[in-house]
Formats: structure tokens, sequence, C-alpha cells
């Protein structure tokens, strides 16, 4: 006989009123990505036949952000409960099939308990677990004899129940075929009026399937996030996870409860990241690179030895050897540095090649420009790569030193080795090797008189 088919359901149609947001529930993020994307990840990693994403309130925000996801989509149109939710994906799935069904909004779930809940046996299982306080959550409630006999949810629950601290995950393993059945047998005769998915456990009981409950040890892979309170406690749960794979892989944290890692990192050895740093994206990070205090870098690409001072801010920054950077810089996208460059406080660059120990010690904006290795560029020069309509490039040669306070009025270009006066504004190239300065001789006034106060006129 064949293995029957595994189909994955993603709850995630609800609205969420309890977030008070516009966007559905299940595009709030966690560590910089919707709880869904999170949620897809550790179902993708099962042997599955097909995943189907039940999805309603704000859907067409969701399909646009999910657009390149393969997944099958369910329409439900009204969000009559999580039953109602799971019975719109059914008709698509083989009776002989496991069904598999998760909430959209557990951000933190992982494919390992997952497969718990796959190979617990049992016609049908649910994994549970045991919560200090279990507000809001479903009761496992038990006989005498400890077995299964339904879930009752919070706000049906009786005082007794409520004592209850195993509670329901909404995570479970159905057989398609039964399931169809029991969904269709669902009414709303409960506190919140909706269609609860819950209620077919009892029918299955009642029918003496074999139920098989998997308690989870760490009862925080399996929280869920109803309301902004829940969701920044599973951001600060989802952000320790990410400081400790960081700290296993061998980056030094100053304190693993200020880093923010919104994306990928993959660090070097000996890595060390200050407080308050925010990781946005990919970021490679090689060995030695350092980061200060409040430091925020995105899909940034640091070669060995590279240290960022404190609040700097990167943005596609690529460095190919031992650079320092800040405090205070600003680095856009196309920054490429080379060995040896140091982009100092108030610094910022965009789209600038800047060529082997290379200087920009203050105050300066280098857009569209490449630098030659060696320039020195003076406190306050500026490239005016902007006309109000065109962006233009600017060109430096190798050990070009730039005077304080200049303008390069691009596009323009500076010969190797020039030297530019401080105060100058360069509106054609400069040729190599020589003195170039366009302000006017200083004039002192002989007969100069301060201004005097006016006689008051009454
Ligand atoms: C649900 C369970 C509860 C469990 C808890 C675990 C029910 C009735 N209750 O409660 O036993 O302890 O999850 O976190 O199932 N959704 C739809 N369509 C709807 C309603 C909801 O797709 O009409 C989706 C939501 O987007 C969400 C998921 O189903 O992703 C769960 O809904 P939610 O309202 O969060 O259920 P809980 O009250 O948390
Ligand atoms: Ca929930």
């Amino acid at each position: 006989m064949n293995k029957p088919e595994l189909h994955i359901v993603i709850l995630a149609a609800g609205r969420g009123q309890r977030m008070r947001s516009e966007q559905p529930k299940v595009l709030q993020q966690v560590g910089g990505q919707p709880m869904l994307a999170h949620v897809l990840k550790a179902a993708q990693q099962l042997p599955y036949d097909g995943i189907h994403v039940v999805y309603g309130y704000g859907g067409e925000q969701l399909r646009r952000v999910f657009t390149d996801t393969p997944v099958a989509w369910v329409k439900q149109a009204e969000q009559l409960g999580t039953g109602h939710a799971l019975a719109q994906a059914m008709p698509s799935i083989p009776d002989n099939a496991q069904v598999l069904v998760l909430m959209g909004d557990q951000p933190l779930i992982t494919a390992r308990s997952l497969q718990i809940l796959m190979i617990a046996g049992g016609d049908l299982a649910i994994l549970t677990m045991r919560l200090e306080n279990p507000t809001g959550y479903g009761r496992i409630v038990r006989n005498v004899s400890g077995e299964f006999t339904a879930i009752v949810e919070h706000a049906d629950a009786s005082p007794m129940q409520l004592e209850i601290k195993e509670v329901n995950s909404g995570v479970y393993r159905f057989p398609a075929g039964r399931l169809k059945q029991w969904l269709a047998r669902l009414d709303s005769q409960n506190a919140a009026g909706e269609n609860y998915l819950t209620d077919v456990l009892a029918m299955a009981v009642a029918e003496q399937l074999w139920i098989k409950t998997s308690e989870i040890n760490d009862p925080n892979e399996l929280l869920g996030a109803n309301d902004r309170v829940q969701l920044a406690r599973l951001e600060r749960i989802y952000q320790l996870r990410q400081a400790e794979r960081l700290m296993v892989a061998g980056v030094a944290l100053a304190d693993p409860g200020r880093v923010d890692v919104r994306g990928q990192v993959q660090a070097g050895k000996d890595v060390f990241l200050d407080i308050n740093t925010v990781l946005i994206g990919n970021n490679f990070l090689a060995d030695e690179v350092s980061i200060g205090p409040g430091c925020i870098l995105e899909d940034c690409r640091l070669a060995a030895g590279t240290k960022v001072l404190a609040h700097s801010v990167l943005q596609g920054v690529v460095t190919e050897g031992e650079c320092s950077i800040g405090p205070f810089a600003r680095l856009r996208s196309g920054t490429v540095l080379a060995a040896g460059v140091k982009i100092g406080n108030f610094v910022e660059t965009k789209k600038a090649v800047i060529g082997t120990n290379s200087k920009a010690s203050h105050l300066s904006y280098l857009g569209d420009a490449v630098l030659g290795a060696n320039v020195n560029i003076g406190a306050g020069t500026i490239t005016c790569n902007y006309d109000g309509v065109n962006k233009y490039q600017t060109t430096i040669g190798d050990g070009v030193f730039i005077g304080s306070d200049t303008q390069l009025v691009a596009p323009v270009s500076i010969g190797t080795g020039a030297f530019i006066g401080a105060g100058s504004t360069i509106t054609q190239n400069a040729p190599a090797d020589k003195l170039t300065l366009s302000r006017r001789k200083q004039v002192t006034i002989d007969r100069w008189q301060p201004p005097q106060r006016r006689r008051s006129e009454d």
C-alpha cells in the first residue's frame, strides 16, 4: 500500500481583533518577518504533498507578501471560526491523506515538534503544552483515568476546567476522511458563537478513535500571539534564540538580551557585537569583525577585522579588508571599501567605491564616487552629485588630497596625486599632481568700522 499523502493546512484567515491593527494578524512580524513566514518555514521541512493556507481577512495584502511562495491558497470568505476555516481546505485533500493543522500565529514552531506529532502514532494526535498562565488557550480535559476526553475553550470552561494547565497548542494530525465528516457536523453553540475546530476532538473520542496527546517540553515553541503583549513576548523569545545561535557559532555578545536579528547572519570567529546591534536581512561578518553599540547593519558583507564604531548605520555595504567605520557614520548601498579605509564620524556614503587606505574622517558626503588608494578627504567635503534631475559621477585618483570644505560638482574628476585647496568649489576636472583651488584671495578692509547701536528715536 502507498504511504498516505501528507497535507499541511495553515489557518491564517483570522483578523486578529485583539491586535487592534489594520493588518491581518499573520502579517504581524517576529524577527522582521511575518508570523506566517516562520510557520511556513517549519512546515516546508516536512515531506508534504501539499501546503494549504486558509486566508481571509486582508487576504489580498497577504497574498501580495507571499506571491512567490508555492502554496495552495484557500479563501475563507467569512471568519466563522477555526473549524469552518479548516473545512474550506478539505475538498482538495484526498480522504486517505493525513492532515497536519497549524495555526498561522505560532511563529516559534519548529519542524522538530511537527515531526514529534507525525511519529506520535494514534489515529490522530495533538501537541499539548503546560502553561503557568493558560489564559486564552483551550484546555485539555481528561477523565479520572487520565484519558483525553475533549478540548474546552477558555471562554466555555467551568471554573474547575480553568485550573487545567495543560492546553491545546492548536497543532493536530487528523485522518482526512473522518475529519471531513466531523467538520460537517460542527455548530456554533458556544461562547464565541464560532465553529470551533476543537469540538471535533470530542467527536473522535465518541467514535473511540485512538487519540495521542504529545506534550512538548519547551512550551515557548507553541505559544500563539493574539495581542501585541503576546507578540512582544514571542519576539523576545525569538531574539534570545537568535542570540544563543550566534553565541554557539562563536560570536561574542556584550548582552544576549540586547541584540536584534531580523534575518540571517553568518559570522566567522571572534566576531563581537556590542549592545543594541540590529542586524537586518542577510549579513555576513568575517572573523574578528567588531560592531560597536547602537549600530544597524542591513545586508552587509564585512571582511575580517572590520571595526564599526558606535551608532553607525550600514546598508548594503561591502568591506574588502580591515576597515574602520564610525562612530556616527551612515553608509548606504553601493558602498565598497577596500582594505584599510577609514570612514569617520558624520560621513555619509552612497554608491561610493573607495580604494585602499583612503580616509574620510569627518563630516562628508561621498555619493556616486570612485576613489583611488591613499586618498585623503578633508572635513566637510561634499560631492555635489545631483542637479535636481540626474546623478553624476565623481572620480578621484590615487593619492589625492582634498582640502577641507570642498565641493566637487559632478561630473568631475581629480587626477592622481592632485591637491585641492581648502574651501574650493571644483566644477572642472583637476589635473594630476598639481594644486588646484577656486577660492578668492583673502582681503582685509582697513577702513572698516564695527556697526554701532542706532540711537533710539524717542
Ligand atoms: C485556538 C484554539 C485553542 C488553542 C489556541 C492555540 C480553537 C477554537 N481554539 O484559539 O484551543 O489553545 O488556538 O494557540 O481553535 N482562523 C481562521 N479563521 C477563523 C478563525 C481563526 O483562519 O475563522 C485562524 C487565525 O488566523 C489563527 C488561527 O486560526 O491563525 C487560530 O485562531 P485564533 O483566533 O488565534 O484562535 P485562539 O483563540 O488562539
Ligand atoms: Ca491564537
